[in-house]
Formats: C-alpha cells, sequence, structure tokens
C-alpha cells in the first residue's frame, strides 16, 4: 500500500474525479478527508470508504470561503492530527462565449478553481511550516491550463493560473520539504462532461482531437494522482502533468 500511514485532505472528493482519487488513495491505505458542497454524495462516497475497511472524514465546506477552509482544515487537524497530502481538486466550468461572460461568472470561476486553491494549499502549507514538517500538494488543472479552449475563457484563466501557481508555490516551498504538483486531465467522464458525451454527433467529432479515441475516466486521473502523491514521485516538484489520451500533442 502505497499510502498506508498517510492522511489526504480532497477538495471536492464527492464526485467525478475527487472521488475517484478518493477511493484509489484509501484502497492504498491512506485516511481520506472529503470536502464539497453536496452532504448527500459527500456521505455516499464517505461510506463507501468505510464499507471496505477505510478511516473517511467527510465535510460540507465552500472553498470560496476563506473562513470555511480555515473550518475545513482545523476539523481535519482535529480528527486526525495531521494532514499528509492535499488534493485542491473542487471546481467549475460553464462553458460561454467570452463576450457574454458576466462578472459574476468570471469572479466564481477563478473564485473556487483559482483562488480556493490557493487558499487551501496557504493554510495547509502554513501548518506544515509551523510543524516543521513536509508534505505534498496536488492541484487539479486541466488541459485547458495549457492551451486555450473556446467558450471557456475563465475556466482558462483559472487553470492557467493554477499552473502558475503550483510552479511558484513548488519554488517557495522546496526548501521546507513540500511538494507542489499539478494535474492535467483532458476530456473525462464525470457530471461537467456529461452531457457532451450523450450528444452522440457532438462525442464523435470531439474523439477526432483524442488520439487514443477514447474519454478519459476517473480512474485514469487517479492512478496519476497517486503518482503524484506518494513517493513514487518524490524527486518532482512544480511539474504540470498532461493525462489526456494524447490530445494536447496533437496538431491538427
Ligand atoms: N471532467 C473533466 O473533463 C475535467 C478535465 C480537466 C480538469 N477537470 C477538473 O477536475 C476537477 C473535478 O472535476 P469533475 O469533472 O470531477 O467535476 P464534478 O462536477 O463531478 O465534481 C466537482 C467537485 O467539486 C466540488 N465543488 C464545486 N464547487 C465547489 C465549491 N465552491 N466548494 C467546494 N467544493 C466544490 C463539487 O462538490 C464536486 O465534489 C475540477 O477542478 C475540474 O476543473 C475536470
Amino acid at each position: 500500500m502505497r499510502l498506508a500511514g498517510k492522511t489526504a485532505l480532497i477538495t471536492g472528493g464527492s464526485l467525478g474525479i475527487g472521488r475517484a482519487v478518493a477511493l484509489c488513495f484509501a484502497q492504498e491505505g491512506a485516511k481520506v478527508a472529503i470536502s464539497g458542497r453536496g452532504k448527500e454524495a459527500l456521505e455516499e462516497t464517505a461510506s463507501i470508504i468505510r464499507s471496505k475497511g477505510g478511516e473517511a472524514l467527510s465535510i460540507v465546506a465552500d472553498v470560496q470561503s476563506k473562513s470555511e477552509i480555515d473550518r475545513m482544515v482545523d476539523y481535519v487537524l482535529k480528527s486526525w492530527g495531521r494532514i499528509d497530502i492535499l488534493i485542491n481538486n473542487a471546481g467549475i466550468c460553464h462553458s460561454k462565449p467570452v463576450l457574454d461572460i458576466t462578472e459574476e461568472e468570471w469572479d466564481q470561476h477563478l473564485d473556487i478553481n483559482l483562488k480556493g486553491t490557493f487558499l487551501s494549499s496557504q493554510r495547509v502549507a502554513r501548518e506544515w511550516v509551523k510543524r516543521g514538517e513536509g508534505g505534498n500538494i496536488v492541484n487539479m488543472s486541466s488541459v485547458n491550463g495549457i492551451q486555450a479552449e473556446d467558450n471557456q475563457a475563465h475556466y482558462n484563466t483559472s487553470k492557467g493560473g493554477i499552473n502558475l501557481l503550483t510552479m511558484s508555490m513548488a519554488l517557495e516551498l522546496a526548501e521546507k520539504d513540500i511538494r507542489v504538483n499539478a494535474l492535467c486531465p483532458g476530456f473525462i467522464e464525470t457530471r461537467l462532461t456529461r452531457p457532451a458525451i450523450q450528444n452522440r454527433p457532438v462525442i464523435k467529432e470531439y474523439l477526432k482531437t483524442i488520439p487514443m479515441k477514447r474519454v478519459g475516466l476517473p480512474e485514469d486521473i487517479a492512478g496519476a494522482a497517486l503518482f503524484m502523491a506518494s513517493d513514487d514521485s518524490r524527486y518532482m516538484t512544480g511539474h504540470c502533468l498532461v493525462v489526456d489520451g494524447g490530445q494536447v500533442i496533437k496538431l491538427s
């Protein structure tokens, strides 16, 4: 078991990619705290982990709010005494042409995807530095943080920001034994993408852009998250790892 004795906090851990990461980490021996906005989905995921003999905490917390992030982190520290791994996975993505995006929609994408990642990372890293311990952060970015997709200006910008935040924090915290990396998934089947996947003509066209000719599964990302969160990647920091079936290498 590659995460035996470790505790992990996974934001947005109730559904989709976050849930697959939570189940994978629990299977690898980690205690897993999951947070998100929906109590029911959180409890469902936590009970799956417990039914398989794992330990799980579920916390309703909105990563747009600094006080909720503090409450989330305090709860895990009070319950388990430590956090070894932070996975900043909570995120939203709503398509809209750039000329139609409202200020509110812009702020919401930047607040949840980017500011939430910054505030959660800062809070947990401060704790590690205070205790003189190292730690490991994995940020859920996207291929949209590397290349621009149309109708996603707010989302693209938030994920590009995550990539630079990853490098910035990695740079400053490396000597404190804190690693900070990001994953850049391609098109993964979750609640976010299901409407497009169920639209046959759309998905048929879209698959032409993916050399491996299939949509990714949340478990494809969980495997990469396990690599980033475990000692298997111990000499990597500030890296943005693309997991996309080859989509971004394709020129046309
Ligand atoms: N699905 C994809 O194709 C894809 C591709 C690249 C990156 N990603 C990223 O992966 C992450 C997970 O996406 P997913 O596809 O599993 O989506 P999802 O909608 O299935 O899950 C999103 C999770 O984030 C949580 N969340 C949303 N807003 C929140 C908030 N304000 N505070 C706390 N939690 C919040 C939800 O409760 C849920 O648990 C996101 O950051 C997304 O941008 C997804």
